[in-house]
């Protein structure tokens, strides 16, 4: 069964997984922007953000920080050591960077490239777009000066929504009132809509989820698998800007928006189905296929025998066949093998030894191994993970440990190294 993915609205397809630095500057809009932050997080994205000094005259780091479900950035926690780069790490942890409200005094100083706070240097820092909302008094914004500043901004590339027309907050009227939150959200999403994401160009096979193999029509052999990994890797790939195919065995999972998903039950289904969707350039085997299937499904429901004086129990020898091992198969040389074949491996001790065997028995290039021994992995939000890479020639594979984090973390991050692994836009095969 495939859909293909309709889960939320055009801006949470934007949005989801989308990483916003909000810098908010000092003017009576900042409220707007607690809604702005409620709105993106909403639609998926995670938002950071910068208040400045004048900011915090207006809305105060708590209200922030609560809405925005992490540590609010200000110019105090700047003299912290953590933070001495954090005009660094910010802009490049970011997809867009979003000045709202954008006062006349902020925008002079991006003009001049003046890094006298952490928004100025943090914006100075940033290699990402910029959006700016501006808000101020008319008379400001009509001042020559602003007007320069903005087509010198303009000039380098920074976009602007608003200011509208309408009734200011000193009883005046006329241009300067801050867009609103909708109207920001959609040129947020414009400005990340004109920008290639890293994996764009790039057709990418996820397997999520369990199989089920029937052993007649109401009874089935399967594992507890959630495919939330698998899910996740998924619509991490298709924020990215990837082509993607999702065949996922039975989960309550939802099909992620903007994916391909080719729903199936069995191993034989799945295999069939990611035949289907060669060629790939990249295939992430996440699903927990059985090993095994009943030999022989019974088209009818196995009956129980009748117990009855002297009968002892009767038992039931279940045939097993071994299933087709997916990974393997994708992996195997040939015109049709993905560029880049990633499996996982569930091990509760010598994780790395146990997955470096398994990247060699499978031949695929990396392994993604959970290590399921410090607490549940099925069903859980989290995920703590080795990643195996295969070294050049007989050479041991690299070993990165990942801090325990989120699943959708694990998939972001994912995404971040096939995209440092592979550069996008090759034609596919
Ligand atoms: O052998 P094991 O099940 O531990 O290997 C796990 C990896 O192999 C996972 O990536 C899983 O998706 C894949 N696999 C597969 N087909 C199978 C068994 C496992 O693709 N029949």
């Amino acid at each position: 069964m495939r859909d293909a993915g309709s889960e939320g609205g055009a801006d949470a397809v934007a949005l989801r997984g989308r990483r916003i630095l909000l810098v908010i500057a000092g003017g009576i809009a900042a409220y707007k922007c607690l809604d702005l932050i409620r709105r993106l997080r909403e639609n998926g994205a995670h938002v950071r953000c910068i208040l400045t000094a004048a900011g915090a005259a207006f809305v105060t780091p708590l209200s922030v920080e609560t809405l925005a479900g992490q540590a609010v950035y200000t110019d105090t926690l700047a003299l912290t050591g953590e933070s001495e780069i954090a005009h660094i790490k910010l802009g490049q942890e970011a997809d867009i960077v979003v000045v709202a409200p954008a006062t006349a005094d902020i925008m002079a100083r991006m003009t001049h490239g003046i890094a006298d706070d952490l928004a100025t240097s943090t914006l100075i820092a940033a290699d990402k777009p910029v959006l700016v909302a501006s808000a101020m008094n008319t008379r400001m914004w009509q001042h020559p000066a602003t007007e320069r500043n903005r087509a010198r901004l303009e000039a380098d590339g920074v976009s602007f929504v608003g200011p509208n027309d309408g009734p200011l907050a000193e009883g005046e009227s006329g241009p300067g009132r801050m867009a609103e939150v909708p109207e920001i959200v959609a040129a947020i999403v414009d400005v990340l809509d004109a920008q290639p994401g890293p994996l764009a160009g790039l057709r990418v096979l996820v397997t999520s989820g369990p199989t089920y193999e029937p052993i007649d029509p109401v009874r089935f052999l399967g594992n507890r698998s959630s495919g939330k990994q698998g899910h996740a890797i998924a619509a991490a790939c298709a924020d990215a800007g990837a082509d993607v195919v999702l065949v996922s065995g039975p989960t309550a999972e939802a099909a992620p928006a903007g994916v391909e998903t080719v729903r199936v039950e069995t191993a034989a289904e799945m295999l069939a189905a990611c035949e289907e969707g060669l060629p790939a350039d990249i295939a992430i085997c996440a699903a927990a296929v059985s090993d095994w299937r009943a030999a022989a499904p019974q088209d009818q429901k196995i009956k129980k025998p009748r117990r009855g004086k002297g009968r002892g129990d009767a038992g039931l020898t279940l045939e097993l066949a071994e299933n087709p091992d997916i990974l393997a198969t994708l992996s195997t040389p040939g015109p049709k093998r993905p560029r880049l074949v990633i499996g996982f491996a569930a091990e509760t001790e010598d994780v790395e030894a146990n997955a470096a065997a398994k990247l060699a028995a499978k031949g695929c290039d990396w392994i993604l191994a959970n290590k399921v021994a410090e607490g549940a992995v099925f069903g859980d939000d989290e995920n703590l993970v080795h990643l195996l890479t295969r070294g050049a020639g007989d050479g041991a594979p690299g070993v990165e440990q990942w801090l325990r984090m989120s699943k959708a973390e694990v998939a972001a991050r994912l995404v971040q190294r096939i995209a440092d692994a592979l550069p996008s836009g090759t034609e596919t095969a």
